[in-house]
């Protein structure tokens, strides 16, 4: 993943950073008038065929990530986090590579159903399930309910029936600070999600489980945060969840045969950035279980990870046309054609992404410039002070690497713009798998008067 030479010798140093492509698709390759190539289909050609904004997403790049983690962690279900981004070949190359998935509305589990994906191999999450959200999960016959509140015992069990069975498990909020940013720090109390183990939620959610026969309590889950490129925060909360698993076993006597560890794991969006270290997660959250089941006296549960943004992520480029360059003051405005009703996370998160022009080559020293989209308001930023070619003007291409994940999911409607179009690379080879959203669509959802 990611190995590519950067020939910093023959450039200048400002060209070298702007040169590297160490975050970009596995498959990405340098043609000449600086155009890019990703998946063997150059960027700019797809501009052209497809039209801006366009996300490219790079097939290979998603099916290597997806095996890199079969192969790292053998013994553990991967399941595949569909809120980072889903489409029904989203759902078809997870299938295909083995890995189960997590969804979190009907919306998600509908779609994957309907795409072919075995409901078994499914889990719900959701910190607030709806009627709806339910009844599809046990319409569909979903794998695993993820328990989030109480309150959803007495629903889970009343709509299972006397005679039916669901398999559950509980979520628990180990008491862990880790995440990117503070709105995607999930375990510690004093968030929305789980139950707590510090005020006893937890310990009291699992003893109402137990005593539903309809309910089959499979194991716990916890996911303690996005974005983590740490793997010390991933220990401690596993040797708590362990703990857990032996007190359960200690008070009633059920040794619980799954934990599920969620998610969050990092990667960078730009050269240099950290990313969490998969094979070392992997090797040493495998020690950790063993050695503390060994030390509690507990078989060892099955492990499951939930990774969205590190099979996504970086197999996605965002692609814009510059529509228009103003200088002012200090400050050079490189304004594209998309911005944040795509991309809501520089607004969001403070996230920092590394754009680049393609499609043609530059002579122009580099200059600081921020680029910013075409919605209505000054926050509407999509890199700040990044550098670009000096020259810089409307009708470049610009294409912005690791945009696979939680940028389209969270695409709005925002000033009418539509949501761009995703476009699937692959040996060559470029097709539509979503279709950019036009103004048919929103005059078709807008039914009165
Ligand atoms: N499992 C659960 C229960 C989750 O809530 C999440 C993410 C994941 C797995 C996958 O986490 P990942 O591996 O993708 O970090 N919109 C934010 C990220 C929100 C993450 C929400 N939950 C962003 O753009 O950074």
């Amino acid at each position: 993943m990611g190995d590519h030479t950067v020939t910093t010798a023959v450039l200048s140093e400002g060209h070298a950073r702007t040169d590297d492509l160490s975050i970009w698709p596995a498959s990405t390759t340098r043609l000449t008038h600086g155009e890019l190539a990703v998946g063997r289909v150059p960027l700019a050609e797809i501009a052209d065929r497809f039209g801006t904004p366009a996300y490219v997403l790079d097939e290979g790049e998603v099916r290597e990530r997806c095996r890199t983690y079969r192969d790292a962690f053998p013994e553990a279900d991967v399941l595949y986090a569909a809120k980072a981004f889903l489409s029904r070949a989203m759902v078809r190359w997870v299938r295909e590579e083995g890995l189960g998935l997590d969804v979190c509305s009907a919306g998600e589990l509908e779609l994957a159903v309907t795409a072919g994906f075995p409901p078994e191999r499914i889990v719900l999450h959701g910190n607030a399930k709806s009627p709806r959200d339910l009844e599809a999960a046990l319409r569909l016959g979903v794998g695993r309910i993820v328990i989030d509140s109480p309150s959803e015992i007495a629903r889970i069990a009343a709509a299972v029936g006397a005679e039916g069975s669901q398999k559950v498990m509980v979520r628990v909020v180990p008491g862990v600070s880790a995440g990117g940013h503070d709105k995607i720090r999930t375990g510690t109390d004093d968030q929305k999600f789980g139950l707590s183990l510090t005020d006893g939620g937890a310990q009291h959610t699992i003893t109402r489980v137990l005593g539903q026969p309809q309910l089959e309590l499979t194991g716990l889950h916890c996911h303690i945060g996005s974005q983590i490129t740490d793997v010390k925060p991933y220990l401690v909360a596993l040797r708590r969840m362990v703990g857990l698993m032996s007190r359960v076993r200690d008070a009633h006597g059920v040794v619980l045969a799954e934990l599920d560890m969620g998610g969050g794991h990092g990667i960078a969006y730009r050269p240099g950035e950290p990313a969490l270290d998969l094979a070392a997660l992997a090797r040493r959250m495998r020690a950790e279980l063993v050695e503390g089941c060994a030390a509690a006296g507990l078989a060892v549960p099955r492990l499951a990870v939930e990774p969205g943004r590190a099979i996504v992520g970086p197999a996605g480029v965002a692609l814009y046309r510059v529509l228009t360059v103003k200088h002012t003051g200090e400050k050079v405005f490189v304004a594209v054609d998309g911005g944040m009703s795509d991309n809501p996370r520089p607004a969001l998160y403070g996230v920092r992404y590394a754009p680049r022009l393609v499609g043609r080559t530059s002579t122009a020293g580099p200059g600081t410039a921020t680029v910013v989209g075409r919605h209505c308001e000054a926050g509407d930023v999509l890199a700040s002070d990044v550098e670009l070619p000096g020259d810089i003007r409307p009708g470049d291409l610009l294409a912005v690497p690791v945009a696979g994940a939680y940028q389209l999911s969270m695409a709005s409607g925002y000033n009418l713009v539509g949501r761009p179009a995703v476009i699937a690379v692959h040996e060559g080879t470029a097709r539509t798998l979503v279709r950019r959203e036009t103004l048919e669509d929103f005059r078709n959802r807008d039914v009165g008067a």
